[in-house]
């Protein structure tokens, strides 16, 4: 809940399962309100993607649900949720590395009957180095130009909610801050973005709100400031 009592925007609430075996999802809650950014961190194994995975449909809940804009979507594929305003970005093979920039950007438009080029140009404008690069099979471009196109394909249907996996794993520092940077921009546009970060003090330091996630459950929570002046977080997943 906000301070006016609306419910956020995309919520994940309560949310118990796993992939078959033991629960990995062990009650969390992952809220992220209209237009800002939240971000999930925590160790390795932590069940972050799987709540990502959760939130996108591609794994069912035994309990607890999923809601966008006050809609019970906990039932709805991945493929309606796109049509109901989210996209995703995997944390791996979120590339068809053997397709050009162009055909990958194209495919995120998959769902689209109407003139998709505005949008395209868009996300050229956004990341100006992959319409150098349209022509280009995408394994054949860095990791973080990879990572442009992974979430500029995203894009390409014109989400009202982007979630993203690690969109900066395994890129430079330097890297690190343009993607970040770019991310606040698609932010400024209205759009909600959740995402889950590896590097976690810089991840924190653009993050509205943000979850610490152990053992499927949440930790800390709190505005992204909090999370990193808490001493117990700081000692214990910001390396102090
Ligand atoms: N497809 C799968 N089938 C079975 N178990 C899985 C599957 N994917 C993940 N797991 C298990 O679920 C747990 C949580 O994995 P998850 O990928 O959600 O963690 P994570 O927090 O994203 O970790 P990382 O920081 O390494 O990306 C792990 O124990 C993992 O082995
Ligand atoms: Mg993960």
């Amino acid at each position: 809940m906000t301070s006016t009592g609306a419910p956020p925007f995309l919520i994940g609430e309560a949310m118990v399962g796993g992939y078959g075996g033991a629960d990995i999802l062990n009650g969390c809650t992952i809220a992220v309100e209209k237009g800002e950014i939240a971000v999930i961190v925590g160790p390795n194994g932590a069940g972050k993607s799987t709540a990502m995975k959760a939130m996108f449909g591609m794994l069912d809940l035994r309990t607890g649900g999923v809601r966008l804009g006050g809609e019970d979507i906990t039932r709805l594929r991945p493929q309606e949720r796109v049509a109901k305003g989210m996209a995703f970005v995997p944390q791996t093979e979120n590339v068809f590395p053997s397709m050009t920039v162009e055909e990958n950007l194209e495919m995120g438009a998959f769902l689209r009957r109407d003139d998709f080029s505005p949008t395209m140009e868009q996300v050229y404008s956004l990341f100006p180095v992959l319409k150098d690069k349209r022509r280009q099979p995408a394994g054949e471009l860095s990791g973080g130009q990879r990572q442009q196109v992974a979430v500029g394909r995203a894009l390409m249907t014109e989400p009202s909610v982007l979630l993203l996996d690690e969109p900066t794993a395994g890129v430079s520092p330097i890297v690190m801050d343009e993607l970040f940077d770019r991310i606040i921009d698609v932010a400024r546009t209205g759009v909600t973005v959740l995402m889950v970060e590896q590097n976690a003090r810089q991840a924190l330091e653009i993050a509205d709100r943000g979850y610490v996630l152990v053992q499927g459950a949440n930790r800390f929570t709190g505005s992204g400031k909090e999370l990193l002046t808490d001493p117990e977080v700081r000692s214990t997943f910001l390396g102090g």
